[in-house]
């Protein structure tokens, strides 16, 4: 036998805070944690990468983070910030990702430094993304202010770009070194942003947990008003919900399997043809919505579980349908994602569908006629008033 064989594995661990008035003097959370990882000799830098839309609505925060840091025994602070654009465009356009990195460049930022990123999941996901590819993998600090980015895409291992109109087809699986979910920069969300981040809870609640999507059904109206009480506890319940996903099966993704991507082979898709004007999470909720109807065609899912799903999608106030997703022909550009969202991981087509409210189960091809099928019920439901007692019908 003339090979040597290697093996090992490296434990990862952070931590997901919840807190708020992240920067203000009082909050000593950041500095203790800088404190709990100081090591003497070595100081460290630190590099924000902040949402331009933040710098919009909280237009104190970069004083703010000069006042935090001045000073700081741990950390020595590059006073200027990198400034990306909000939104998808930060994804898609690749002048952001070079500015980052040449920031990277320009103020030395080593492996010992921190880069921080502060906005949505778009610029989250760019900025770890820079962080990762540069000097390979410098530690990423994610303040996260979306409900998207609190409950979901903030408090996970992947990061990533698009290329080519391609959702994250750059990407790494880096752990953070640590995530802040303040509250109160979710104040300043629109509401068209703060319900669409509501579906990635129904998503993993659909998956993982019927007592959750109990819970957000009992709170429905609370969420959709932004209520502080009910949206915090959605929040948390939803980021545990993905982190024990992701600890617990397979992190990095190297099976087939994407049991956290329920709803998205088709999300992705419509997101890349509508130019990104659908946004992530209204088009995981349409997704939701088709592969919920779809389950109960192939007869797995009842039809009451089915109309509890398209009610609270509709009670939230998010879209179960869209132009783009009348199917009417196996040439809808829509079904190109099946084959894209295949293609992004490899090995077999995995698609997750529902057994009951709570319970996935894993399908290996979808049949077209029944997506168009669904497709049709879901242009009804999305015009009539409420669907709880009415039989689902094209
Ligand atoms: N990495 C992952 O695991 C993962 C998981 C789910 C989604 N995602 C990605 O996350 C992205 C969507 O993230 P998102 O829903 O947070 O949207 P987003 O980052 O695109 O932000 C939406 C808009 O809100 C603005 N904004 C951000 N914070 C604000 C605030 N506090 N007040 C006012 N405006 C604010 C942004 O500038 C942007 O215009 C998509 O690219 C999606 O693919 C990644
Ligand atoms: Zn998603």
């Amino acid at each position: 036998m003339n090979y040597i064989q290697q093996d090992f594995s490296v434990q990862f661990s952070y931590k997901v805070f919840f807190t708020e008035f992240l920067f203000s003097l009082e909050n000593r959370l950041f500095n203790d944690l800088l404190e709990s990882v100081h090591e003497e000799g070595i100081m460290r830098k630190i590099l924000f990468v902040i949402d331009e839309n933040i710098t919009i609505h909280f237009p104190k925060l970069g004083e703010q983070i000069d006042t935090y840091f001045k000073d700081n025994p741990y950390v020595k602070l590059v006073p200027e910030k990198v400034i990306v654009a909000g939104g998808e465009i930060a994804k898609n356009e690749e002048r952001f990702l070079t500015t980052i990195i040449d920031a990277v460049n320009e103020h030395g930022i080593d492996r010992h430094s921190y880069i921080v990123g502060i906005g949505g999941g778009s610029v989250l996901d760019l900025t770890g993304y820079a962080a990762a590819i540069s000097h390979r993998g410098i530690k990423l600090i994610r303040v996260a202010t979306t409900v998207l980015s609190q409950d979901d895409s903030g408090v996970g291992v992947k990061n990533g770009v698009n290329y080519k109109g391609k959702k994250n087809f750059l990407g790494t699986f880096v752990p953070p070194f640590a995530v802040f979910n303040d509250y109160h920069f979710l104040t300043t969300l629109s509401d068209r942003d703060w319900v669409s981040g509501i579906s990635e809870a129904i998503k993993v609640a659909l998956i993982k947990d019927a007592a959750f999507f109990d819970w957000l059904e009992q709170h429905a109206e609370q969420l959709a008003n932004r209520d502080k009480e009910a949206t915090q506890y959605m929040i948390k319940r939803c980021a545990e919900l993905h982190m024990d996903h992701i600890a617990g099966g397979d992190p990095f993704e190297f099976g087939s399997s994407r049991p956290l991507d329920f709803g998205h082979w088709s999300a992705h898709k419509l997101e890349q043809i509508t130019d990104f004007k659908v946004l992530h999470g209204e088009a995981v909720a349409m997704g939701i919505a088709l592969d919920t109807v779809y389950s109960n065609l192939v007869g797995s899912l009842s039809e009451t579980e089915t109309n509890r799903v398209i009610t609270l999608l509709k009670t939230i106030g998010l879209p179960l349908s869209h132009e783009y997703m009348n199917l009417t022909s196996a040439d809808d550009p829509i079904f190109a994602g099946l084959r894209e969202f295949q293609e992004h991981l490899g090995g077999r087509l995995t698609i997750m569908l529902l057994k009951s409210i709570g319970t996935g189960y894993e399908v290996h091809e979808l049949d077209a006629q029944l997506i168009m099928k669904a497709s049709q019920i879901l242009r009804n439901a999305q015009e009539s008033p409420n669907q709880q007692k009415q039989p689902l019908s094209c």
